[in-house]
């Protein structure tokens, strides 16, 4: 061998050792990546209590959720508005102009949220109502904010306050939106406001709702505004929504030193369709990556705690992707990424998420009407893995149901229904959905049958 090599002369001798080198190197790489990819299969579980009934820590959050453009109806200033005036941007052409109108009716919809002993509710802000032109802040509209607040204090429910719930108002879309890195500045001026406003009422932030949600569907898929398809903007918003994010958290703490301030991140449990499938463990880690762990990286040192949404599981499927990429591109995503009933992954989502060492605040998980699982047993079995991963060490501090009313789904229009209480929209009429009553249980005794 030794005799082979010194005969040869030395530029091929250099061109042998660098191919040798970068042979070595990529295969320790993908080894590598292999080895860490298999982590991925590795399901965490938990042991099972024989107790029959879970109790959950004194002082512990039961909420639910809803946002501003989804149930208020009347946000002509903010940038959806603009949005679903175009043609097939939204499903039936259905439209958040009246939405669930709970602007007017926030007062009795507080007396729902009574109803079913809830004690924290999660809510946004509507920025294009603050703001409804660049640099004029509108004070009646911030008054009002203020009296959701004082009912919901009266009421003996803590408000957590999200700044941000994919609705921005048209001007800051019309200078850019979060491509433009005045997006900054212009997020903070807002921050600055509301929280001179509110801030001694408010003691749990949410920033910024599920940024990679809102880069996916605006930037990427185009289903949301800006209606984009530009991959090439995506550092760009990434990098603003990231720095608008620590402006925020700097403005929140310099007012109030003990404030909670977070983010709410879609999370997913993402799996390969086939444990050996080489391709599909990497998709599974680059998606995990990407999905649920990149942005909480970047802003670690300014959290609180962390939002976490669960609503399913993913299969990444290659064999899927193919057939859907040959057959109907636009089936893509809904083909490669089987999404399915799984509570274990909430339990293995929260262990691997208490390694950021934060509280977590689950800020959304809901379910359909007509989904293959009812409601009372899709709550509860999340709820039981909740437990679980709070008895192993994870620092759980609330749980929000998605959502209090049946409302605007983007551009789904109305027609899904995660809502605890249905809304009968020709007189607003809210109804109390017969599966729901569990929750309202769970809620009054803090714990869950197990
Ligand atoms: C969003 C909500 C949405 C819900 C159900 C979440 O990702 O924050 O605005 O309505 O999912 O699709």
């Amino acid at each position: 061998m030794r005799k082979a090599f010194n005969s040869i002369n030395k530029r091929k001798k250099e061109i042998l050792i660098v191919i040798c080198t970068i042979s070595i190197a990529s295969c320790s790489f993908f080894s590598l990546l292999s080895l860490h990819a298999t982590w991925y299969n590795k399901e965490l579980k938990h042991e099972i209590s024989d107790e029959k009934i879970l109790d959950f820590p004194e002082g512990f959050l039961w909420g639910a959720a809803t946002a501003s453009y989804q149930v208020e109806g009347g946000n002509y200033n903010s940038s959806w508005w603009d949005f679903e005036q175009l043609e097939g941007s939204i499903k039936n052409g259905e439209s958040a102009e009246y939405a669930v109108n709970h602007y007017d009716m926030y007062s009795s919809d507080i007396d729902l949220m009574k109803d079913l002993n809830l004690n924290s509710y999660r809510f946004s802000i509507e920025w294009s109502r603050i703001e409804p032109e660049k640099g004029e802040f509108d004070d009646t509209e911030i008054e009002h904010y203020s009296d959701v607040i004082q009912k919901l204090r009266k009421e003996g429910i803590e408000p957590m306050v999200t700044l941000l719930h994919h609705s921005v108002p048209k001007w800051f879309e019309d200078e850019g939106g979060f491509k433009s890195s005045r997006s900054v500045e212009y997020f903070s001026e807002y921050v600055q406001y509301v929280v001179s406003a509110l801030g001694e009422e408010v003691s749990l932030w949410i920033t910024i709702n599920e940024p990679m949600a809102y880069i996916t569907c605006g930037y990427i898929s185009g289903k949301w505004p800006p209606g984009q398809m530009d991959l090439k903007a995506v550092p760009f918003v990434f990098a603003n929504l990231v720095r608008s994010h620590k402006r925020a958290y700097g403005v929140i703490h310099t007012y109030d030193h003990d404030a909670e301030v977070g983010i709410a991140e879609h999370t997913s449990h993402v799996v390969p369709a086939g444990e050996k499938n080489f391709a599909e463990n990497i998709a599974v880690m680059v998606i995990d990556k990407v999905w649920n762990h990149h942005m909480i990286e970047e802003i670690l040192d300014e959290l609180d705690f962390i939002g976490i949404h669960y609503y399913y599981k993913q299969t990444i499927s290659t064999k899927l992707a193919f057939e859907a990429l040959n057959n109907d591109p636009e089936d893509f995503e809904s083909r490669s990424m089987e999404r399915s009933y799984y509570p274990q992954g909430l339990y293995e989502l929260l262990i691997e998420f208490s390694s950021y060492g934060k509280a977590i605040y689950i800020t959304e998980l809901g379910v359909q009407d007509y989904h293959q699982i009812e409601r009372d047993k899709f709550i509860k079995d999340h709820l039981i893995e909740v437990y679980y991963a709070i008895k192993d060490g994870a620092d759980v501090r609330g749980f929000y149901y998605w959502t209090l009313l049946d409302c605007f789904e983007w551009s789904e229009g109305y027609e899904p229904k995660f809502g605890l209480y249905e809304v009968d929209r020709s007189d607003m009429k809210r109804i109390l959905k017969e599966k729901s009553e569990v929750y309202a249980e769970i809620a009054k005794c803090n714990c869950v049958e197990n």
